[in-house]
């Protein structure tokens, strides 16, 4: 039967991974009418396996299985449904969607849990459109910063015009918050998104902290030419600062142990093949499992970025987007994960996560979990992105026992 679910979580995140805001490629960014497709395609699966579903003010869809009694106290699972540009078809809709097959398997059976349970389809995890990651998560968890809400997209278009566009209420954001009290806890299924499961030839893994990650945008500012007449002496190019600062950050990161810094976006101005660019805009990701580490190494490419600056007289302003601290995942819900796979797998790993999720921004107002599914190469954020049926299964086994042991406990 299992093998059965499997095929159909398969199945499904290749649906969904056709659903996109761009022809040629998945991408499915923040409030856009892919999420709005999405939502509808993944709430009818939800209703399909017997849970009542509802969109709330920032446009997560959550579906509702209920417990044997009115008013239980509910369990969440989940991940987010948008995705980076380009992207591949689980990092996130995998979670969800096998959630919603667990939910099915108990439906199917009739079984009614002494918890009732919450599946989580998050309307902004990866931050591609505001770049400010778990937007949504954090609405739930009571920490969704308003200020926010004025942030502007590529387009101009501000947070609360995408909220209020997509049918969300930005004033009804606080009265969105989950309330610990009525939790019992969290837990995410997630593809790796990266090497370790795979070498130690092992379906699942279950998380032991996911790491902090800070966020900045950074402009360079010189003076933009002639391409044909400023002598290369007399020119302050800002793409130049920025390609020396480039390099610069990966040197810095490539010495410094355990950390990753990324620049992902980088947009010249004015844009002219024959003019010298004048400004020079990127985007900086720094990542460490360490916080004071992860701090440490920003100040340190802060300091590298005004040096470089400096010498070529070119004016730089470095902007703080965002900043997640590490998070440690719940000793007694992973004990209980730990278990499930135990049952499933010759050996538990236990891994830490590079990549930011959801589960961080939930742990702020409940015990919450991650189980990792092993993928092809730990190849993410691309189109290569896989999963194999048989390791979906597997983690299919695991959420169910998890079920059936929190069941089995609960009071
Ligand atoms: O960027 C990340 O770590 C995650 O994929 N949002
Ligand atoms: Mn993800
Ligand atoms: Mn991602």
């Amino acid at each position: 039967m299992s093998a059965n679910f499997a095929k159909v979580v398969m199945e499904r995140c290749a649906a969904l991974g056709q659903i996109s805001d761009e022809p040629s490629r998945l991408t499915r960014t923040f409030a856009s009418p892919a999420m709005h497709r999405a939502n509808r395609l993944v709430g009818a699966w939800m209703r399909q396996a017997g849970m009542k579903t509802r969109t709330d003010a920032i446009g997560n869809l959550i579906g509702h299985y209920r417990g044997r009694k009115p008013g239980a106290k509910i369990l969440l699972l989940g991940s987010h449904l948008d995705t980076v540009r380009q992207a591949g078809k689980f990092d996130g809709p995998l979670g969800v969607i096998l959630a919603i097959s667990c939910i099915e398997k108990l439906h199917r059976q009739e079984v009614r849990l002494p918890f009732a349970i919450e599946v989580v389809g998050f309307a902004d995890e990866e931050g591609v459109r505001y770049q400010t990651a778990c937007l949504g998560s954090k609405v739930l968890a009571g920490c969704f910063d308003a200020r926010d809400l004025r942030r502007k997209d590529a387009n101009g278009i501000a947070l609360a015009d995408a909220i209020k566009r997509f049918g969300g209420i930005p004033t009804k954001l606080p009265s969105a918050r989950l309330h610990p009290k009525n939790l019992l806890g969290y837990v995410e299924v997630h593809i790796e998104q990266g090497p370790v499961l795979e070498q130690k030839n092992l379906a699942v893994g279950v998380v032991t902290a996911i790491a902090g990650q800070s966020r900045f945008k950074i402009s360079f500012t010189g003076c933009a030419g002639h391409a044909g007449t400023v002598p290369m002496n007399l020119r302050r190019d800002a793409l130049c600062a920025a390609a020396e600062f480039i390099v610069a950050v990966e040197s810095f990161a490539r010495k410094t142990n355990g950390l990753v810094a990324t620049i992902g976006q980088i947009h010249a101005e004015p844009g002219a093949s024959n003019v010298i660019p004048g400004v020079a805009t990127l985007t900086l990701d720094v990542r460490h499992a360490k916080d004071p580490v992860r701090l440490a190494g920003c100040m340190a490419l802060q300091k590298l970025a005004r040096r470089i600056a400096g010498t070529r007289k070119i004016m730089v302003i470095w902007r703080p987007v965002q900043q997640t601290a590490s998070v440690p995942c719940s000793p007694q819900f992973s004990r209980r994960l730990r278990r499930a796979v135990q049952s499933h797998q010759r050996e538990v790993a236990a891994l830490p996560s590079g990549a930011g999720h959801d589960a961080a921004m939930m742990a702020r107002i409940t015990p919450a979990a991650m189980l990792f599914v092993r993928c092809q190469g730990g190849v993410s954020h691309h189109p290569d992105e896989s999963v194999r049926s048989a390791d979906v299964r597997v983690a299919f086994e695991v959420v169910n026992s998890f079920l059936q042991r929190l069941a089995a406990d609960y009071p």
